[in-house]
């Protein structure tokens, strides 16, 4: 999408952090923006903020879990500034511990706002992107959690998981009718998102997380050198404009990454696939293409 002045764009998580970075490099890009975030408090004070440089927004309080909420925010961005066209799945939680000692609750809330909260952006939005005919983009907030596991985050690490790879299938579907997707992975950026049980609600709060508090102030040191919500904001900005399939920030993690992949491929069989196999495999591709073209 160049071309996004007078457009708008729904940000879920859009009163801190991320959220709040994409919504002031959209509005800085001359569109019009929906914040929709949980806290009532962080949303009157981040739409006042982004108002006061003269940028149209409207702030929405919305639990993403919440399918009807979803919807009538929906609505409302609608009748207040018409299609909206880029659609910023973000807002997010996170639990830490052990695999072990993780609750119910832990995975009830994780999954629901990570996992659930994009489903819900994509059931509502998507359907009404392609009805408008006029292209689009969907951004979905993942992180490096979603690409390489580590052990005490992996709670947040399967919903993360789950949002890439929902994002590089809904990228597939969606590029034939003009509509880009974008998933972010990033590590640090400099946010409140250690503070997140802030938002953890009374019914999910029997938590298995084990952080000490000194476990917790080095993490507040990791997030405070982290990338600034700023910048990361115009680096969403350009993928946007660009159609960039991913956001990768952290440079330092690549030789991670190439790690993981090499040893994933050193496990993979270099038999030579029977001629049945490769007959099979055409006819699940034509399936899927037949999908695509009714
Ligand atoms: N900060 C990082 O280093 C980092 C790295 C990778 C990915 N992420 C992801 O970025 C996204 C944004 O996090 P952040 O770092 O800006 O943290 P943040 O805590 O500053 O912002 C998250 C926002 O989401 C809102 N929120 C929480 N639960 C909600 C719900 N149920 N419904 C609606 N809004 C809700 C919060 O009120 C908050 O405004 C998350 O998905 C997080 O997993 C963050």
């Amino acid at each position: 999408m160049d071309d996004l002045e007078g457009k708008c764009a729904f940000v879920t998580g859009g009163a801190s952090g991320i959220g709040l970075g994409m919504a002031e490099a959209f509005t800085g890009a001359g569109m019009k923006v929906v914040i929709a975030d949980i806290e009532q408090a962080a949303l009157d004070e981040a739409a006042q903020k982004i108002s006061q440089t003269g940028a149209t927004v409207h702030a929405i309080q919305l639990d993403v879990t919440d399918r009807d909420a979803m919807s009538a925010a929906a609505d409302e961005a609608e009748s207040r500034f018409g299609a909206v066209q880029v659609v910023c799945n973000n807002a997010g939680v996170a639990s830490r511990g052990f695999l072990a000692d993780a609750t119910y609750e832990d995975w009830d809330w994780v999954l629901g706002v990570n996992l659930g909260g994009v489903i819900n952006g994509i059931r509502t939005f998507v359907p009404r992107l392609i009805a408008g005919g006029i292209g689009g983009h969907v951004v979905n907030t993942a992180s490096l959690a979603g690409l390489m596991a580590s052990p005490g985050n992996s709670v947040y690490c399967t919903s993360k998981f789950a949002v890439v790879g929902l994002s590089e299938g809904l990228r597939k579907e969606l590029a034939p009718k003009g509509i880009g997707v974008t998933v972010l992975c990033p590590a640090a950026i400099n946010t409140r998102f250690n503070e997140n049980a802030r938002n953890r609600p009374a019914a999910f709060k029997n938590t298995g997380t084990q952080m000490s508090d000194a476990q917790m102030a080095l993490l507040d040191q990791s997030f405070a050198g982290g990338t600034s919500r700023e910048e990361f904001g115009k680096m969403v900005l350009d993928a946007v404009r660009t159609d960039a399939p991913y956001v990768l920030p952290h440079s330092e993690f690549k030789d991670a990454y190439r790690a993981k992949v090499d040893d994933i491929l050193k496990y993979w069989s270099d038999e030579e696939p029977t001629a049945q196999r490769l007959e099979g495999n055409q006819f699940r591709r034509q399936a899927f293409e037949m999908m695509w073209e009714e």
